[in-house]
């Protein structure tokens, strides 16, 4: 688990060479622009035009040697600077000297993190040596919302002094020097865990936890200098900090969607939404490509749920007759998962239909297989969505269209080899940004979550600054100001 990464020191080194190639591009370019010659450029005459499909793929696996790289296309395309600098901008980011995400991080007793992974502290240690043994999560099910234990591993291994190739976050001791504050509690595992009121309890554990959470937090100089805007707190299963959400929502959450929140409470502005994590198997070296994918629609899933649940039956009644479409109802046990490995391995399309809530685990094991996402979820919001076209990959139907007579079967059928292999191409190349991992690397789940998160800073710190123009006002002359939180904070 803890191998190292060999790629760092080279990607650094793929890295300098690639901007002094830019740079060099671009001086080449300026001559052609200075020489006012017709501003068209065949790239696959340049002599870096290799080298940019090299650092388009990253330190990408062995595996992705067979795929097309769609961002640089092989025929004469019109150039110009503005269209040049995002390209240059992309690798002006793996620069090895790039600024990471600077994170505080709460000394939280155990009893909040990896004491929940019956890890049992020496001395006075919060935190287990990761260099001896690295805890293990539970499996399973509960293994899809454990992006707290993957954000605490890679900010505790952090400042290893040979973890400085490709990082997003680094851990600060001083929480003035932070861009954010990290609170380092596995509240999804506590829900899963300890929601139940045991014999001898008054409360269950996951609310006197809460509770304790949110005292702890409150008096902390840190959540009182800035009214918890700037802090971090994870909550991805959905009902988890049921009970503390409603009073730590000034702070930044990251979620697996919004279904269960008050918009004023969380919402998209504010908020980080981070990838399930997916349960199937990854389809490693895929070769299955449309022709050796028979089944041509696959939905595995419990049927009657709530609210959109309605959607699932009708569209079981629309689809049951045709042949190539598996659609089956019932929820993924533990020899389910191989089933369902298999079954989207061998899928074109693989349906994700909203249940209770909005997102599920489904889309990121679709990901995973290489399997088309077909979305029908109008309120989906999806990971780095900032950044990343789902459009590419994916395809969306609305709710009100997927009920139509014959609209679902006849738009999939109507997707020819083609098109669903340039879907299956991009699938392979961004499977990675939703890969959760120790230690982690460049562009996997984790760092694209602290990226995500230091995307949110500026808007952070100018609600933050904006907070106080008239703070003095308030409370005369005292040095420690409480930063009442506007009441529309987050509003939509
Ligand atoms: C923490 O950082 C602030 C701002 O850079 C500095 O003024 C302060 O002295 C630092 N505190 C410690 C304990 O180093
Ligand atoms: C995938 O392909 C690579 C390179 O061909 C090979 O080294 C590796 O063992 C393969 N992995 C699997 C699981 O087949």
């Amino acid at each position: 688990m803890a191998e190292r990464n060999p790629h760092f020191r080279r990607s650094s080194l793929f890295c300098m060479l690639a901007i002094t190639s830019v740079l060099f591009f671009l001086s080449w370019f300026f001559v052609l622009r200075s020489t006012s010659r017709p501003h068209f450029v065949d790239l696959s005459t340049l002599p870096n035009s290799k080298l940019f499909a090299v650092v388009e793929n990253g330190n990408s696996q062995p595996r992705n040697q067979d795929n097309v790289d769609l961002s640089i296309p092989n025929m004469p395309v019109s150039v110009d600077y503005e269209k040049e600098a995002p390209q240059v901008e992309k690798l002006m980011k793996c620069n090895p000297n790039k600024v990471v995400l600077k994170v505080f991080m709460y000394d939280l007793p155990p009893e909040f993190h990896f004491g929940l992974l019956n890890w049992k502290p020496e001395g006075d240690n919060v935190w287990p040596d990761l260099k001896t043994k690295i805890p293990d999560y539970p499996g399973g099910l509960n293994l899809q919302h454990s992006i707290e234990y993957w954000l605490t591993l890679d900010l505790l291994s952090s400042t290893f002094p040979d973890s400085a190739g490709a990082r997003s976050a680094v851990r600060v001791h001083n929480s003035s020097e932070a861009d954010v504050i990290f609170v380092p509690f596995f509240s999804s595992l506590t829900y899963n865990r300890y929601s139940r009121l045991q014999p001898h309890e008054k409360k269950n554990r996951n609310q006197l936890l809460q509770e304790n959470l949110v005292m702890f937090l409150t008096s902390q100089e840190e959540w009182k200098r800035s009214g918890g805007r700037d802090h971090i707190i994870m909550a991805h299963h959905p009902n988890s900090m049921l009970y503390a959400r409603m009073k730590l929502w000034p702070a930044m959450f990251i979620l697996a969607d919004f279904g269960r929140y008050p918009p004023t409470i969380a919402n998209v502005e504010k908020d980080v939404i981070a990838p399930y994590k997916h349960v199937i198997k990854t389809f490693v070296n895929d070769s299955s490509g449309f022709d050796d994918r028979p089944t041509l629609l696959y939905f595995q899933g419990a049927i009657y749920r709530k609210d959109g649940g309605i959607v699932r039956q009708e569209l079981f009644y629309l689809l049951k007759d045709e042949k190539d479409v598996h659609f089956s109802f019932g929820s993924v046990s533990r020899d389910g998962i191989n089933k369902a490995s298999q079954g989207m391995h061998s899928s074109k399309f693989c349906l994700n239909i909203a249940g209770d809530t909005p997102s599920s685990n489904r889309l990121f094991d679709a990901i995973a297989s290489h399997c088309v996402p077909v979305i029908i979820s109008d309120e989906i919001e999806l990971p780095y969505e900032d950044v990343l076209d789902y459009s590419e990959f994916c395809i969306f139907v609305r709710t009100s269209d997927a009920v139509k007579k014959n609209f679902l079967i006849e738009l999939i059928r109507s997707i020819k080899k083609e098109e669903w292999t340039r879907r299956w191409k991009r699938l392979k190349e961004i499977e990675k940004f939703f890969e959760f991992q120790y230690p982690s690397q460049e562009e996997d789940a984790v760092q694209m979550i602290w990226q995500a998160v230091a995307r949110k800073v500026p808007s952070v710190r100018l609600k933050l600054h904006k907070s106080k123009r008239f703070s003095r006002h308030k409370d005369s002359r005292r040095k420690r100001e409480i930063i009442t939180v506007p009441r529309n904070f987050g509003e939509r």
